[in-house]
Order: structure tokens, then sequence, then C-alpha cells
């Protein structure tokens, strides 16, 4: 029997991850929206179904509002809620999202309670968060998509600088998902050079600013909306790590208990993703004013996740 993906929320980055999941053939794919929006995810599923000829996929693809179809998902991806428009910081959706979440984490709970979780919902560190407390669901279940797009626009930005292939930059994105996140220069190579050797202090100052604001400078070319081509890949690779069990170890919003001095927070830190879902956090030994940037953001968090009241 295939597997089955949940996909909550059918807008850009929803839509997105239909087409994604389906070339990839990770399984049946059940699109759901609210009932206002639910013709058109019944029209963008059929597309995509009429597309699996010259996709060469096969897999149903369906659209509904009605949680009894995603009724056994062994994914959940959360995306629904409102972006951002210009102007606007992702703190500002709190609360019309966590209204969204929390119907999210109902239906969820009730129909696939076995589903690997991956949030991608805005303000993410603190819906992620809300999203574990409203289901109950074990730690390894529930998973934030932010480090792996962050990592994915540093990784990007770096050969967009020094004009080398993407594939050869590697690194990673610590902490939340806002302008406080932790790009680290200093373990970052590129075809195993160390980017410190390679570029200036002043190239990598711009670079750690744009990954920081990666986000709200796609906010301000749309004028309205977010970013979703990157941020429906990063999630899509996150399922697939869980679905084929490829433990790739990925930046992801997973909830620290005690790792980098950090408790009961979602926050982005290089995470194991395997059949067992967040099976490992990695503590990588930070420098000192890497950790002191990584506890600001850390702060940044738990003032939302509070304003959350759960
Ligand atoms: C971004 C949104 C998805 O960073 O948070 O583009």
């Amino acid at each position: 029997m295939r597997k089955k993906i949940a996909l909550i929320g059918g807008g850009q980055i929803g839509q997105n991850l239909a087409m994604l999941a389906a070339m990839k053939e990770l399984g049946d794919i059940v699109v759901l929206d609210v009932p206002d929006y639910v013709n058109p995810v019944k029209g963008k599923a059929l597309d995509l179904m009429e597309m699996a000829p010259h996709g060469s996929y096969d897999a149903n693809i369906t659209g509904t509002s009605d949680y009894k179809d995603i009724e056994g998902a062994d994914v959940a991806i959360v995306t629904a809620g409102k972006p951002r428009v210009a102007g606007m910081s992702r703190e500002d959706l709190l609360s019309t999202n966590l209204k969204i979440i929390t119907d999210a984490a109902n239906g969820i709970k009730t129909y696939a309670p076995k589903a690997f979780c991956i949030i991608v919902t805005n303000p993410l560190d603190a819906m992620v968060y809300a999203f574990y407390k409203l289901t109950g669901f074990p730690r390894n279940q529930v998973v934030g998509m932010a480090g792996t797009l962050d990592t994915a626009r540093w990784r990007s930005f770096i050969a967009m600088e020094l004009g080398v292939s993407v594939v050869d930059v590697a690194g990673t994105v610590l902490g939340g998902h806002g302008p406080d996140m932790v790009p680290l220069p200093r373990l970052t190579t590129v075809g195993g050079v160390p980017l410190v050797e390679i570029a200036s202090q002043e190239q990598i100052d711009k670079l750690v600013y744009r990954t920081r604001e990666a986000g709200t400078e796609i906010v301000k070319l749309f004028g309205k909306g977010s970013a979703f081509f990157s941020p429906a890949f990063s999630a899509i690779i996150m399922a697939e790590s869980y679905l084929r069990d490829k433990r790739r170890i990925l930046s992801c919003a997973a909830l620290c208990e005690g790792e980098y001095g950090i408790k009961g927070l979602f926050i982005g830190v290089p995470a194991l993703i395997s059949a067992k879902g967040v099976e490992k956090i990695f503590e990588i030994k930070l420098s000192d004013e890497e950790r002191a940037q990584l506890q600001k953001t850390a702060e940044g968090v738990k003032k939302t996740v509070g304003e959350t009241k759960l």
C-alpha cells in the first residue's frame, strides 16, 4: 500500500508540496483546506492527476475540506495560515494563525494520530510548539520546517557570492526562524575549504545579514504573501527523510530538552530525521559568541511562545 501524505493548507506552499510529493512518488496525497477554498484545492489536485503521465508518477491526489479524508496519513505537513504582507513580522501573525493551528492539531490528532508532523505556519517556532502542546504527540513526531530553509538560503547566497556550485557548499543555520537566526560561518565549507578562509569578513557579514532577512526580502518583492518554492522543497526533503528512512541530518525546529542549554522550546538545531521521526539532536560545540547568539534567539522564541498561553 502506498504511503499517505496529508497537506493541511492548499495555498502557494501547499500546492508546491503536492507537486513535489507527486514528482518524488512519496505516496497518495490529500490536500485539505477550508470549505470556501475546497473547489480550488480539488482543482489543483485534479490538475496534478492530469500531469501524472508526463511526470511519470502514480499517486492519487485529492482535495478536501473534511479531516476524515486524511485518516491514517503517515505524514502531515501544515502550511495553513495567513502569510505575511510587506511591513509585517512573522510574530504579527500569531493570534490568527494560532486558531488555524488549533484546528489542524485537532483534526490530525483525531484522524492521523501516528503521522509525522511537519509544521510550516508562521511564526514558526511558536506554531510548532503550540501544535505539540495541543496534540500531546511525542517529541519525535513533531518538527518545524525553518532551519532547512534557512540553511538552503545560506548555501545559495554563498554560492552566488563566490561564484561556485551550490552543491559544494555545506553548512548550517541554528536558532529561531527570524532575524536573530544563527548562521555558522566557522563551520561552513565550500568543497571542503573553510568559508572563513575564502571569503572576507565583510562578505561573510553580508551573507549572514541576507540569510537572516531572506524571507523578508521576498515578502517585499511580492508585496503580499511570502516565499513558497524553497519552503515547499525544504519541507518535502524532511518528509522524504522520514518516509524513506534516509537519515538526513537537517536543521529543524526540534524540541530541545536541555540541548544547547535550551529547555522546552522548539528551535532550529541539527536533527537526524529517520523512520523514527526526529531520532536525534546533535549538539555542536559552539564558540562563546555563537552560544550568545543562540541564547538571544532562544529568548525571542520564548517570548513569542509565551504569547500562545499554552
Ligand atoms: C519565509 C517564510 C516561509 O521565511 O517564513 O520565507
